[in-house]
Parts: structure tokens; C-alpha cells; sequence
């Protein structure tokens, strides 16, 4: 049976760890022909190979390398369906101790490299007449963790650039919508003991989701069945930003 993403040519930065990794095997599950990419090249190339993906060496915070992904994609395949723009990282300082080394590095990852990626596939997606983009925000971005400031900001920023990007890209046959998920177990979470338990206990439904749980939010708003979504923010968070909890819960 022919998957739900069939001969589909997909890319995916931030795709040797967690969510990207999650994403890239499930489109390859469904049919897609997928390339990842990330600043990780020796877990990006040993993740291309268990997975059977191909591998661009990339950091999303370079216009020109973000730019050559994309061209590069299309020299070899002929044209780009989706992009994920997925790459990302953490930061936690309390706003006042905030580097101005930590908040440009932050930005420029974050935002910078979603804006890159959204440009460059929106660009061929233009000249196709059709094409999806999936952003990777958070639910940082709608609800702010003490914190995590600037990450917030970035955040709230893609969401907000996403969808001036859908208005936009929507006449031309482009969809581009962002998926905010909550506290998930990626390399992302730190290696510190009990911050497993500690995670899960702070989740109204039990326990910190698995980033296969987000993949498959990111398979819908990529696949035709969701041909009519798009400006759309996808909260997939296990009720964790739905409203305040009873105190003492
Ligand atoms: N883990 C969570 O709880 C959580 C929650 C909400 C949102 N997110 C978002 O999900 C996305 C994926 O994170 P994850 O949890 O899978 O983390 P992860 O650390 O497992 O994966 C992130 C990947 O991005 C890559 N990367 C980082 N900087 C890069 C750069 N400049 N260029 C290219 N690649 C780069 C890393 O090498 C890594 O492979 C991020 O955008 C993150 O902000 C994560």
C-alpha cells in the first residue's frame, strides 16, 4: 500500500537527534525520500545510515549553507514537497544574567534558522505551485517559561512569522503551518538525575511525550489531509498549556 507521504521529497534540519530524527523515520515510513540535516555531522551521518536517509551537513544559522541544502535537494530530486525546519536548541538563564553572546547565538538558531529555511523552500515552493512547511516552535512560544526569555521570544517569533508566511505563500499554492510541542525526551533534556520523574510529574497527562508522539503531528500537517491547515499552530503538549492546574496538583 502506498504510504500517506509516497515518493514525497522531504528535508529535515535539526534531523540526527530527537524530534528530527522522529520526523525524518516516520516520512520515510509513509514513502518519502528524505534528507536530514545538521551541525552534528558525525551523528547526522551515523543517523542517515541506520535510517536510510541522506545526510547535508548544515548549520541553520548560515543563510548561504541553509540555502545550498535546499539547491542541492532540488539538483538532485527535482523539487522540494516539504520542509521541516527543525532545528533548535535550549538555553535557560534568568533574563538579567542573559549573555549578549547567549541571546545572538539564540536568535540566530531559533529564528534565524527558520526564517533561512522558510525562505529558501519557499522560494522553490513558489515556482513549483505547490509545497508544505512545517516550522518546529514550542509551546514556550504561546506560554513563556520563567527562564527561558529569549527561547520563549524565538519561539513566539516563528510562530508569528509563520503565519505572516502562510497569508502570504497561501494564494501560491504553499502551506506553511508550525507545531509547538510540549516538554519532550530528546538529547535536549539535560543528564541530570530524577529529571525524568521530575518532568513527567509536571505534565497534566502524566508523563513528558516522546518526540514520535510529535512526528506524527508534523505527518498531518505535511500530508494532504491537511490540504485546507495552514497559519495553523499545532499544540501537541498533553493539556500542559490548556489553563492552570489546582493548587497543589
Ligand atoms: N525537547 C523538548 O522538550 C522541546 C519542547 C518544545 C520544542 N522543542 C523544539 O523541538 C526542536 C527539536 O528539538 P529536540 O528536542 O529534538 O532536541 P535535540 O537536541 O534532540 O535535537 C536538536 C537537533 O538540532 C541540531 N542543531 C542544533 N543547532 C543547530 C544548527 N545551528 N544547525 C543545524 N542543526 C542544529 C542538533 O545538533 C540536534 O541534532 C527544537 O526546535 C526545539 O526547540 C523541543
Amino acid at each position: 500500500m502506498a504510504g500517506r507521504m509516497q515518493e514525497k521529497i522531504v528535508i529535515v534540519t535539526g534531523g540526527s537527534s530527537g524530534l528530527g530524527r522522529a520526523i525524518a523515520e516516520l516520512m520515510t515510513a509513509e514513502g518519502a525520500r528524505v534528507v536530514i540535516a545538521d551541525i552534528n555531522q558525525e551523528q547526522g551521518e551515523t543517523v542517515a545510515k541506520e535510517i536510510g536517509v541522506e545526510f547535508v551537513r548544515t548549520d541553520v544559522s548560515n543563510p548561504t549553507e541553509v540555502d545550498a541544502l535546499v539547491s542541492g535537494t532540488v539538483a538532485r530530486h527535482g523539487r522540494l514537497d516539504v520542509m521541516c525546519n527543525n532545528a533548535g536548541f535550549i538555553g535557560m538563564s534568568p533574563l538579567v544574567e542573559t549573555t549578549d553572546e547567549s541571546y545572538s547565538r539564540m536568535v540566530d538558531v531559533n529564528f534565524g534558522g527558520i526564517f533561512y529555511g522558510t525562505r529558501a523552500a519557499g522560494r522553490v515552493m513558489v515556482g513549483q505551485g505547490s509545497g508544505v512547511i512545517v516550522n518546529t516552535a514550542s509551546n514556550g512560544g504561546s506560554s513563556p517559561s520563567e527562564g527561558m526569555a529569549i527561547y520563549s521570544g524565538t519561539k513566539a517569533a516563528v510562530i508569528a512569522m509563520s503565519k505572516a508566511a502562510a497569508i502570504e505563500l497561501a494564494p501560491l499554492g504553499v502551506r506553511v503551518n508550525t507545531i509547538s510541542p510540549g516538554t519532550m525526551l530528546s538529547d535536549m533534556v539535560p543528564d541530570v538525575p530524577g529529571i525524568v520523574e521530575m518532568l513527567d510529574k509536571l505534565q497534566p497527562i502524566g508523563y513528558a511525550a516522546n518526540p514520535s508522539q510529535m512526528a506524527t503531528g508534523v505527518l498531518y500537517l505535511a500530508s494532504d489531509e491537511a490540504n485546507y491547515v495552514t497559519g495553523h499552530d499545532l499544540v501537541v503538549d498533553g493539556a500542559a498549556t490548556a489553563g492552570r492546574r489546582a493548587v497543589g496538583s
